[in-house]
């Protein structure tokens, strides 16, 4: 059986600490460091940009995984690959030519996502899954770390699973939004590749262990397969 991937979120770090957190996510068993990007009119709420993606690419032994919570997301695509994004990923919401945009993160170098809000189908990705090469499914509604997950989310993803395998395509599901240890388990049963985490993960006492149990479960569902 395949391992499973962890994704902390910085947005929920300590950002006067910074590089503690990242140095922190280096020496976990974390796969990839997960950075969310807000501009205030996709969402709500306004992150961080660029600059200091490419402030966390200069300490990150991981990959980044980028994801643009922004409208008009191909203006700045060549721009955050520039900075250092290993995984681009784009809305779906915010993209009217998808197909192009996808295109051009792959053009540019980057692995290509495509993120749905939690009231976007499945369905809509059809013509296009075998270009991507990953879907971030929001378990919440973008623009915030800390909310509560959405439960409608796992038939989703098993309904993705099933587009993915149907196609025999090589996307990788990812989940973002109230993730912790109470739900992983049953997101990695219904098909989940990349687990996202932001408070479950710096709010706890012990990050460190906390990415280690997201990255450990599953183990005894894989010794017997
Ligand atoms: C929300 C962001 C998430 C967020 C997750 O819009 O895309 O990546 O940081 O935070 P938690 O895990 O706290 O829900
Ligand atoms: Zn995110």
């Amino acid at each position: 059986m395949k391992k499973h991937l962890v994704a902390p979120s910085l947005l929920a770090a300590d950002f006067t600490q910074l590089g503690k957190a990242i140095s922190l996510v280096n020496e976990s068993e974390a796969d990839w460091f997960h950075c969310d990007v807000m501009d205030g009119r996709f969402v709500p709420n306004i992150s961080y940009g660029m600059f200091i993606i490419e402030a966390i690419k200069r300490e990150a032994k991981k990959p980044l995984d980028v994801h643009l919570m922004i409208v008009e997301p191909e203006r700045y695509v060549d721009a955050f690959r520039k900075a250092g994004a290993d995984i681009i990923t784009v809305h779906y919401e915010a993209c009217p030519h998808l197909h192009r945009v996808v295109g051009q993160i792959k053009e540019s170098g980057a692995r290509a996502g495509v993120a749905l809000n939690p009231h976007t189908p499945i369905h809509l990705l059809e013509d296009l899954i075998e270009d991507i090469d990953l879907v971030l499914i929001m378990s919440v509604n973008p623009g915030f770390g800390g909310q509560k997950f959405i439960y409608q989310s796992i038939p989703k993803i098993r309904k993705l699973k099933e587009l993915i395998s149907m196609r025999n395509a090589k996307t990788l599901i990812e989940v973002d939004g109230g993730v912790g240890l109470q739900n992983a388990q049953k997101l990695l049963e219904a098909g989940v590749d990349v687990l996202v985490a932001g408070s479950s993960v710096f709010k706890a006492e012990d990050p460190k262990q906390a990415i280690a149990k997201l990255k450990n479960l599953g183990h005894e569902v894989a010794k017997f397969v």
